[in-house]
């Protein structure tokens, strides 16, 4: 079984990482969202409901891969995660050249530390290539409307105008 690990912050999944995750499932056989967090920095309740929302995400996108799709919340380095789970890959996309320099610095140093473990890159889908959590959580923050952004659970849980919430 080929397994890779798909890691990040997910704070909060976007239509961006589903198109990347959606992509991953069909190469891989099973695919570990691995969500890296810092203990001491991110409060446990807003780590289940980020492991929550791509649960929900996966169940709505991705139907068809539920049974390949794996949520789980990691502290420490990728290259553990993926040990721990056996997988040989690890996956990330790119969303424009600016986000070459980082990756091909974290793929290198990855490989460095696991030299049995890959990254293969997916180009994020050109309609998503524009965002990030961060702006996502920006937009919301100041009531823009992100529905088009997130899924619909991310969009209601930030209270997105025109979808059901705020949930929390
Ligand atoms: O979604 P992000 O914030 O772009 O993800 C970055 C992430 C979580 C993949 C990266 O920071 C990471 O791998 N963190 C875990 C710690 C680690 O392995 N650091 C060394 C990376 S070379």
């Amino acid at each position: 079984m080929r397994s890779a690990v798909y890691p990040g912050s997910f704070d909060p999944i976007t239509l961006g990482h589903v198109d990347v995750l959606r992509r991953a499932a069909g190469v891989f056989d099973r695919v570990v969202v691995a969500v890296l967090v810092n203990p001491r920095k991110a409060p446990a309740g807003e780590v289940d409901g980020r492991v929550a929302a791509i649960r929900e995400a996966v169940a709505e996108a991705l139907p068809d891969a539920t049974g390949q799709v794996e949520v789980r919340v990691f502290d420490g380095l990728t290259v553990e995660a993926c040990r721990t789970v056996g997988a040989r890959h690890i996956v990330r996309g790119l969303r424009a050249v600016s986000d070459f320099e980082a990756e091909l610095q974290m793929a290198h140093m990855n490989r460095r530390l696991a030299p049995e473990i890959d990254t293969v890159f997916f180009m994020t889908a050109l309609e998503y290539g524009y965002l990030s959590s961060s702006l996502v959580k920006e937009i919301a923050r100041f009531g823009g409307d992100v529905s088009a952004m997130v899924p619909a659970g991310v969009a209601a849980r930030l209270g997105a105008p025109g979808a059901e919430g705020p949930r929390v």
